[in-house]
């Protein structure tokens, strides 16, 4: 055994304790850490020809970049939509190392039973009946991509085609159609070689609302003469978190034939609470739906689900042949559901978590957002110096610098709210007037955090 491992193998325990005490320093400090930094990019190291050793190698870790290491899981990291880890989900992503599981087949270990166990508790706590099947991802972004995969398989049926077998060029030009699509739908087309070109646009509700038409939807629904083609419904959006009448597109399906896969990467979370379940009725008749676990129920990257009722077609996609692998039989292994073969047992970070804090902690982190994101709102929406560009629906505050306002006022704002390291925003666009988003949805964001984050704001301008 080269030495390097051979000592680290001898000095296991030390190194875990370190690694320990490493967790515990950025941990305790989470809160007073500047949630993003400004990098600036060193020259890269060279390859050590005997290595440095664990230990050493964890020295020069933190010595080059332990300061850099921002508190992107902490209470004050508002950008994209981000949310951090909690405590049990650390357990469980940390022994999902230790164990290092191939979830790939059934016959070796409990891995895939967990990841089943934890998909029971994930339909329970979203509401969905049991007969959705559901994989984990890597992110929404590849669950969208698998949804719309099987979406793909399903419309090349309709054709008598196997679109997996075939290719695309065995069936007609498929029809998309969606209202406020997020843009990684966008890119799972690109990938799928659907082209993001072909997804057409429906206009949203007349008003300061990103949520589909649904009149509209139907026009371009009867302009597809039968065909069949998929609909992307968006429930949750990134601006305004704006959800799609699921309940009235549902109700389309009895006079058109289409798919309907719903990108509720966050969304997904309004089934939490009572406030905000009825914004997902009718979800429970989609054919797939994306939910992001490393968003809302605060596990680490990467994890997502994909939920689907069409098993058979998922396998008819993803099935992975090779003599050394066997035959398809019950239950299904991941490596013929999910896009990757190989993959950790991503599942038991969410097992951990929602067994941890059960329905009612899963109820709390989304009504608390929910009610930081209101705060926030009200202080907006009264100050002179900043404006709300849409309604606070749900845990996303939209707005802008009040006065003439271009990208580069945002940019340059942002840049200096981001080396004040308070809080951290991101830009967006938001119909036509450049603004920034407070996206809320880790664990520990409390009011504190708002008034923290609003002496920050004022203190930038
Ligand atoms: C609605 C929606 N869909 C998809 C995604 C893509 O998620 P991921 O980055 O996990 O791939 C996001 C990310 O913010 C999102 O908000």
């Amino acid at each position: 055994m080269h030495k390097q491992l051979e000592y680290d193998l001898a000095n296991l325990p030390a190194l875990l304790e370190k690694t320990r005490q490493t967790s515990e320093t950025y941990l305790k400090e989470i809160s007073r850490r500047a949630p993003a930094t400004r990098y600036v990019p060193r020259k890269f190291l060279e390859l050590s020809p005997q290595g440095l050793g664990a230990g050493r190698t964890l020295e020069a870790f933190l010595e080059r970049y332990g300061d850099h290491m921002p508190a992107s899981n902490g209470p004050r990291f508002w950008g994209l939509v981000t949310g951090g880890t909690t405590p049990a989900a650390l357990i469980g992503d940390w022994l999902t190392s230790v164990y290092d599981l191939n979830l790939s087949h059934a016959a070796n270990s409990a891995a895939p039973d967990i990841e089943l166990e934890a998909i029971t508790l994930l339909r329970e706590l979203f509401g969905l009946p049991g007969d959705y099947s559901g994989t984990f991802v890597s992110g929404a972004t590849m669950s969208n991509f698998a949804g719309i995969a099987i979406a793909r398989e399903w419309i090349g049926q309709h054709y008598g085609k196997s679109v997996a077998v075939e290719g695309l060029h065995a069936i007609p030009p498929v029809k998309l159609i969606s209202g406020e699509a997020h843009s990684s739908s966008y890119k799972a087309l690109a990938m799928l070689g659907l082209g993001k070109g072909n997804l057409k646009t429906v206009p949203t509700v007349p008003g300061n609302r990103e949520a589909v038409n649904v009149s509209e939807l139907k026009k371009a629904l009867e302009e597809s003469n039968g065909a069949p083609c998929i609909v992307i419904a968006n429930a949750g959006t990134v601006n305004s978190v704006d959800f799609d009448d699921i309940q009235s597109i549902v109700a389309l399906k009895s006079e058109f034939n289409f798919w309907l896969h719903v990108d509720a990467a966050f969304g997904g979370f309004a089934a939490c609470s009572p406030k905000f379940r009825h914004l997902l009725d009718g979800i429970e008749y989609a054919d797939s739906i994306t939910i992001d676990a490393h968003k809302w129920l605060n596990v680490p990257y990467d994890s997502a689900m994909l939920f689907t009722r069409h098993r058979d077609l998922q396998i008819a996609v993803f099935q992975n042949s090779g003599a050394y692998l066997g035959a398809i039989a019950e239950p299904v292994d991941f490596i013929h559901l999910a896009p990757e073969n190989s993959r950790r047992l991503r599942a038991l970070p969410a097992w951990f978590s929602l067994l941890a804090y059960g329905a009612e902690g899963y109820r709390d982190i989304v009504e608390r957002n929910g009610e930081m994101a209101e705060k926030l709102g009200a202080k907006i929406s009264t100050s002179a110096e900043f404006c709300l560009l849409a309604p606070v629906r749900m845990n996303v505050v939209c707005f802008t610098l009040n006065g003439s306002v271009d990208a580069e006022r945002v940019k340059t704002f942002l840049q200096k709210l981001r080396d004040d390291g308070r809080v951290f925003m991101t830009p967006t666009t938001y119909k036509g007037t450049p603004g920034i988003r407070a996206a809320f949805s880790n664990w520990r964001t409390e009011e504190k955090d708002v008034e923290i984050a609003w002496q920050a704001l004022m203190a930038c301008l």
